[in-house]
């Protein structure tokens, strides 16, 4: 009777510590797969740690899975913002060509950003647009979600790697389809991300009418020096150079800067070699 019970007390343990495993390998291999993408990014969590808070956590999955899912996304966006502000403007169209799902984990990610911003430049954009005239004609370069088409009444052509609207154009904007001086107003809003900037400006310059507007916002840390970043006035020289002149400038909100400038009206013919400063990548911390 003794060795009966036994055998069965033997049973059963080895039955929860089975069940214990299940539990945890299941919830590494959800971590693996993600892994993939975690390979070189400061959130990556090894699978003893996963396992670790799996077990503090067994009383309440559905709380503990939803941490782990917030925590691979946020991963997923940092690697994927990393990523844009590391290669050209084409290595991204052809990164998003391949899976498109990294657009929009990128995309997720960003507005969970952007919701801890006081403000959001695209919207002092939006103002600035509605203060002016519904004639102007707009260009978008690197529109992300288009929201600034949807909340203007001017034409706006909305230009991304990945067409999010069926409005959106999507290429690479180093390259874009509109006519050579047919717009009025081209906007880069967050979106000098390529490693070879230089070449979107030079499109803007091609498809702006003379006299016409070009405004760029930009994150603050990429334009001081302090740290590392870009000189705003060489920064400026070099727009310059191109065949802008400098209307303003606000560098008044914490998070980010904007330039204005407009196309000049004559422009010397001959090729000027531009000394573009270099822009570093903008990499979000973990929250
Ligand atoms: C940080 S998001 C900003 C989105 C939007 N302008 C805003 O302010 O909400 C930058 C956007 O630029 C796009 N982008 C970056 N490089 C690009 C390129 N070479 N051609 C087209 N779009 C690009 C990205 O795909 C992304 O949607």
């Amino acid at each position: 009777m003794a060795k009966i019970e036994d055998r069965e007390t033997r049973k059963r343990k080895r039955g929860i510590r089975r069940s214990r495993k299940t539990h945890i390998v299941s919830l590494s291999s959800e971590h693996r797969q993600s892994g993939r993408l975690l390979e070189h990014n400061e959130d990556e969590t090894s699978t003893a740690s996963v396992s670790k808070v799996a077990r503090s956590n067994s009383s309440k999955p559905s709380n503990f899975l939803e941490k782990m899912r917030a925590r691979l996304s946020g991963g997923h966006f940092r690697m994927i913002n990393e990523k844009l502000y590391t290669c050209t403007g084409n290595e991204a169209l052809c990164y998003f060509k391949n899976d498109r799902s990294l657009f929009d984990m990128y995309h997720a990610g960003y507005q969970e950003q952007m919701s801890h911003w006081p403000e959001q430049p695209i919207n002092i954009i939006i103002k600035w647009l509605k203060e002016r005239s519904p004639s102007l004609v707009v260009a978008d370069f690197g529109c992300g979600d288009a929201r600034l088409a949807k909340k203007v009444d001017n034409k706006v052509f909305s230009i991304d790697l990945v067409s999010s609207e069926p409005s959106v154009i999507a290429c690479d904007m180093a390259n874009t389809p509109l006519d050579s001086s047919s717009i009025d107003v081209a906007v880069f809003c967050l979106s000098l991300m390529g490693t070879n900037f230089p070449r979107y400006l030079h499109e803007a310059h091609r498809v702006l009418k003379h006299g016409g507007w070009l405004l760029i916002a930009e994150v603050k840390s990429r334009f001081d020096p302090n740290s590392g970043g870009a000189d705003p006035k060489s920064f400026s020289k070099a727009v310059c150079d191109l065949g802008f002149t400098p209307f303003s400038k606000d560098f008044s909100n914490k998070m980010f800067i904007l330039l204005y400038f407009k196309k000049k009206e004559n422009q010397c013919s001959g090729v000027k070699k531009i000394e573009w400063p270099r822009l570093k990548p903008c990499l979000y911390k973990r929250r």
